[in-house]
């Protein structure tokens, strides 16, 4: 299957009552097991890489490699920008054939975050890509950048800003973290009223640690696609922590690679099929 546009991945999942995983990939190895598990799993998803991570996988190479790894693959996946940093990184994933993309501009003002993601949606829907943005922000660490402020989406602001911005997905703070290192604690009733002012679907970061439960109920607030990347990234580091633990000549590169492959696939297996029980 081709890389599938962003609009019909959201139409998609909407019509068949699907929540959408978006899994950060790193790698070779990463990109092919989301793909592997979304397929194990017969469901849809989103392989997805963040600005940061573009300083180690070139926005091209990720497109090619996630269009090689969906030759045999038969779900729909797009692939999108995660915390898109910049106006230029937009740019170069949208040129190399990204089917969505995020801007992240939620650590400025609320006039600043509004500018630069109209910015982006002008770019985007010219090539027909769907843009997710911010409000709020989120405690804890994406990779490396690490944000200790926890300001929840003030959902007087979420009309004006979707109305304005022009974004098609938007990304919420409601006690969702980044990483493992923090417990989410996920505010269902703001969840609930941002919903019911929001006209376009809610993206919820910080999937990993989440209850599914929580992330089930979440799904009657017009929540549509859920991050995950702290939970792919232990199954991959730890398939090699474990290896060289147990003997630290081990250096079968080429097998520990596959066994990652194997087990962050279970992983994504995993969940997408609980998301969407
Ligand atoms: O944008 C990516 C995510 O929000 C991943 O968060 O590492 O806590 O699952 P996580
Ligand atoms: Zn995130």
């Amino acid at each position: 299957m081709k890389i599938v546009n962003g609009f019909d991945l959201m139409k998609f999942a909407a019509s068949h009552h699907y929540m959408l995983p978006a899994f950060n990939t790193t790698n070779l190895e990463m990109t092919y097991a989301i793909i592997k598990g979304l397929n194990n799993a017969g469901l849809p998803g989103y392989v997805q890489i963040s600005s940061n991570n573009l300083r180690l996988s070139d926005p091209e190479v990720i497109a090619y490699l996630t269009k090689a790894a969906l030759k045999n693959s038969d779900v729909p996946v797009g692939l999108h920008l995660d915390h898109g940093k910049s106006y230029e990184d937009v740019k170069a994933c949208v040129d190399a054939g990204f089917t969505s993309i995020m801007i992240d501009a939620s650590h400025l003002p609320f006039e600043e975050n509004i500018k630069e993601v109209q910015r982006a949606v002008e770019y985007c829907h010219f090539y027909g890509v769907p843009v997710e943005a911010e409000l709020g922000s989120l405690q804890g660490k994406e990779e490396d950048i690490v944000n200790e402020a926890d300001c929840k989406t003030d959902p007087d602001m979420v009309a004006d800003f979707v109305e304005q911005t022009g974004c098609d997905l938007l990304a919420v703070a409601v006690g969702n973290v980044h990483g493992l290192d923090l417990t989410p604690k996920v505010d269902l009733p703001l969840l609930k009223t941002i919903s019911e002012i929001s006209p376009v679907p809610l993206v919820m970061h910080g999937g990993s640690g989440i209850p599914f439960e929580t992330i089930r109920a979440a799904k009657e607030y017009n929540l549509l696609k859920v991050n995950y990347g702290s939970d792919l990234r232990k199954a991959f580091v730890s398939t090699f922590g474990k290896a060289y633990d147990a003997n630290n000549n081990e250096t079968n590169v080429i097998e520990l690679s596959l066994n990652a492959v194997e087990n962050v696939s279970k992983k994504a297996e995993e969940l997408v099929k609980i998301i969407n029980a």
